[in-house]
């Protein structure tokens, strides 16, 4: 045997998070990675830094004409198509932002993840890793002021008006994230734009990831290759892993253009784009550029995150000829749509619905469409005297050939300015969307047009109610009929529809008493008629008053809950008014529906379906709320004694003193003279029994033993259950309901997003 350091195995594997690790052993172990993400551990500002304020004292005119003369500064080591960076700079904003979707609210170009994996080494994110770069030297110039997700996104909109499109405006705000987001389901394949799962039975869910599941993956598998009646698993808004919509080739690589708008309906849908936004994105965006497959994608290398130290974060290095210019490969495809690649026009549509198309192949080998003539009227990117003829993508033809969406086409393509309007407003949209309401939008182009995803709510009017008003009504709500439970119940059901993702839904706007929110089976909708019912007479009362101060309902809605739970607590619970009530009108209510919970944990309402389990909903809508594990199992144990289950069950109650404030739900839970045994084969509910005499003492769902099951959330649960820790945990309890009830409350410092 040789000797010597290379032989050392302890100093070679045992360091730098080498080794196998929990998730190795145990692949179905609950994961709580995702409630202890983007702290300021990993955020080199630490938690002290404003990016608002930053941003406020940007040079944007100075940034804006930085970036218009980027456009054509073309770089030797990655030369710009037709003298041009609009179109590779166009979709680098779009895939940033169109990883979006509704459902979850997830993705989205806030917090510019496209500069982590797996997002920079997608296979659809090909050249991308040039486009961030080649905007390096202007971050490094304008440096705190601008981060990389507005920097993306604005660089986006700047191509689209150095081409002469007139956007709709543009907002920044959005503050960078260090790390990867973990909490995004992109599907449970595990090969590079498969798409077996994900076009499977059923549907995954949050974290729904197959080795989360009680039921393995592979079980749902089925054949995924009916195109034309495949439904995509939920939440996802991709037809493969890896890409961000659908394959340009066609569906699964079919040429089928009627197919493809089926998918193409499917996944800007997920986006919530409609018919008409999604023709005019597409045939907007493809008003510019080009794509790339000058030769077979054996020639690429790999991608950014398993690429050579020496390639510095780049990836896909290109052997093929020169690599890049006249040779790049990106998707494999070779089409340019218009004869006027870096200038806005119509000409996409004209030459869609002017020429027939034959299917033909790139130099790569991928299915495309080349028009039936002898015009060769399509300028080459780098040789001035060569000539193409127009080509599309099978996803192209779809906006033909779809019935729907050729009635979107044929309408834009005789209203070329509706096109252009409606263009901008998508964009805008597409941009915009995971921000959250607009008090958070900050920068010169805000556009003064309120939309009606923006979710508004009204401005503030009038005196605000002062500490004094909040005590007297605080009284006027403890002295109604109404139970305890019934107001806490009524405030999380208000401010827990938050999602921290998008932004969207809280208690601001009162929109519980709205459609759809009102009608939610997890809001025990009779019940909250009553409880609505009994603040809006206090409201009348208290406005009608002639003080000239008003309370808004959805104050009143949070301030219920509060009083409640101060009252049970013993201890005083903070409450900040400043809401509005906003109108029905101004709620677009299908898609609010996206915010409808399937199963919430802290209502314990719900349970697990055959790919996600009971208690990884409790995580997945903890990681929504923004909660640390800590906040989370505080919440957990003591809305359990507060009694707030949806439907008044006493699943979890574990207290001889329902409705008080105490630690008893975690005493009770460590118990070890209880045995717990499940009462079904689905093991949704549980039983406790007394050791010794085998006496029935309690029951409970999955969402209430995974505190004492799993190893993390068992040692919190510990620390609450611990005789010293009864007040530590009350005001626990106090601080995380307080966080709830104003995660929409963008307007206080302390409610801002980690992110
Ligand atoms: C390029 C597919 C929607 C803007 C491309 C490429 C493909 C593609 C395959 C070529 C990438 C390359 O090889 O360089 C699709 C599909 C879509 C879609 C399947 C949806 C069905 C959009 C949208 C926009 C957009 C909504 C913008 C609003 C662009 C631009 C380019 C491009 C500007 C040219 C990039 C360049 O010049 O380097 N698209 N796209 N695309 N796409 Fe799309």
């Amino acid at each position: 045997m040789s000797s010597g350091p290379a032989q050392c195995p302890m100093r070679e594997s045992n360091i730098g998070g080498g080794g196998t690790r929990n998730r190795d052993w145990w692949p179905n172990d609950l994961r709580t990675n995702i409630l202890r993400q983007n702290t300021s551990v990993t955020n080199p500002f630490g938690k002290d830094f404003d990016y608002a304020a930053a941003f406020k004292s940007l040079d944007y005119d100075g940034l804006k004409k930085d970036l218009h003369n980027l456009m054509t500064d073309s770089q030797e080591w990655w030369p710009a198509d037709f003298g041009h960076y609009g179109g590779l700079f166009i979709r680098m904003a779009w895939h940033s932002a169109g990883t979006y979707r509704v459902s979850d609210g997830r993705g989205g170009g806030g917090g510019g993840q496209q500069r982590f994996a797996p997002l920079n080494s997608w296979p659809d994110n090909v050249s991308l890793d040039k486009a961030r770069r080649l905007l390096w030297p202007i971050k490094q110039k304008y440096g705190n002021k601008i981060s990389w997700s507005d920097l993306i996104l604005l660089t986006g909109n700047v191509a689209l008006e150095s081409m002469g499109v007139k956007t709709f405006g543009f907002a920044g705000g959005r503050a960078d994230t260090w790390e990867a987001d973990e909490s995004v389901y992109w599907g449970g394949e595990t090969t590079w734009l498969g798409n077996d799962v994900r076009y499977a039975q059923g549907h995954a869910g949050p974290t729904g990831e197959p080795g989360q599941g009680v039921v393995d993956g592979d079980q749902h598998k089925t054949d995924a290759k009916d195109i034309h009646t495949r439904d995509l698993e939920e939440p996802l808004a991709a037809a493969h892993m890896g890409l961000i919509y659908v394959n340009p080739e066609g569906p699964d690589g079919i040429p089928d253009p009627v197919a493809s708008g089926r998918d193409i309906r499917t996944t800007f849908g997920r986006m919530a784009m409609n018919d008409e936004e999604t023709v005019a994105l597409i045939a907007g965006g493809h008003a510019f550029g080009k794509t790339h497959g000058a030769a077979s994608a054996d020639n690429v290398g790999k991608e950014p995150a398993d690429a050579p130290l020496e390639q510095q974060g780049f990836g896909w290095h290109n052997k093929h000829a020169s690599g890049k210019g006249p040779d790049t490969i990106t998707s494999g495809l070779e089409v340019i749509w218009t004869s006027t690649p870096t200038k806005w026009s119509n000409k996409y549509l004209e030459y869609l619905f002017k020429y027939e198309w034959e299917l033909t192949k790139s130099p790569a080998g991928a299915n495309q469409w080349v028009a039936k003539t002898n015009d060769e009227i399509i300028p080459d990117a780098y040789d001035s005297n060569k000539k193409h003829k127009p080509r599309m993508l099978t996803s192209d033809l779809a906006l033909r050939f779809d019935p729907a969406y050729e009635k979107v086409s044929r309408r834009f393509l005789e209203n070329p300015e509706e096109l252009h309007d409606a263009f901008s407003r998508a964009w805008f949209k597409l941009l915009h969307r995971d921000m959250g309401p607009r008090s958070r939008w900050i920068g010169p182009e805000i556009p003064s047009e309120v939309l009606i995803w923006e979710d508004p709510v009204p401005a503030r009017s009038g005196p605000s109610i002062d500490d004094r008003d909040v005590s007297d009504l605080k009284q006027k709500i403890l002295a109604t009929n109404l139970k305890p439970e019934e107001l806490i119940t009524t405030s999380w059901a208000a401010a827990s529809s938050f999602r921290g993702s998008d932004k969207r839904g809280g208690a601001n706007g009162a929109r519980i008493r709205l459609e759809p929110q009102k009608k939610w089976k997890v809001n025990n909708p009779q019940q909250l008629t009553q409880v609505l019912g009994a603040l809006e007479k206090i409201q009348s009362d208290f406005n009608g008053s002639g003080s000239g101060k008003k309370v808004s309902l959805a104050d009143l809605i949070v301030l219920a809950g509060t009083a409640a739970v101060e009252k049970a607590a013993g201890i005083p619970v903070g409450f900040t008014p400043g809401r509005t009530d906003a109108t029905q009108e101004q709620t677009d209510a299908q898609s609010f529906e996206h915010l409808e919970p399937i199963v919430d944990s802290f209502r314990n309402y719900g349970k697990g379906t055959s790919r996600v389990r009971s208690e990884q909903f409790l995580i997945d809508k903890a990681q929504l709320l923004n909660l640390s594990t800590p906040e989370m199992v505080a919440l957990v144990g003591g809305l359990r004694v507060l009694n707030a289950n949806w439907d008044g069950s006493s699943h979890g109650v574990f207290t001889q003193r329902p409705g008080s404030l105490t630690n008893d739900f975690f005493v009770n839970l460590l118990d070890m003279n209880t045995a717990w045994k499940a009462t079904g084969p689905d093991q949704e509910l549980y039983e406790g029994t007394d050791r010794k005499t085998g006496q029935k003492k309690w029951t409970a769902t999955r969402h209430d033993l995974v505190l004492g099951s799993h190893a993390e959330l068992r040692a919190v649960a510990e620390v609450y259950g611990q005789s010293d820790n009864e007040e530590k945990f009350k005001k626990d309890f106090a601080a995380a309901w307080t966080k709830v009830m104003n995660l929409d409350r963008f307007d206080l410092t302390a409610a801002q997003d980690p992110a």
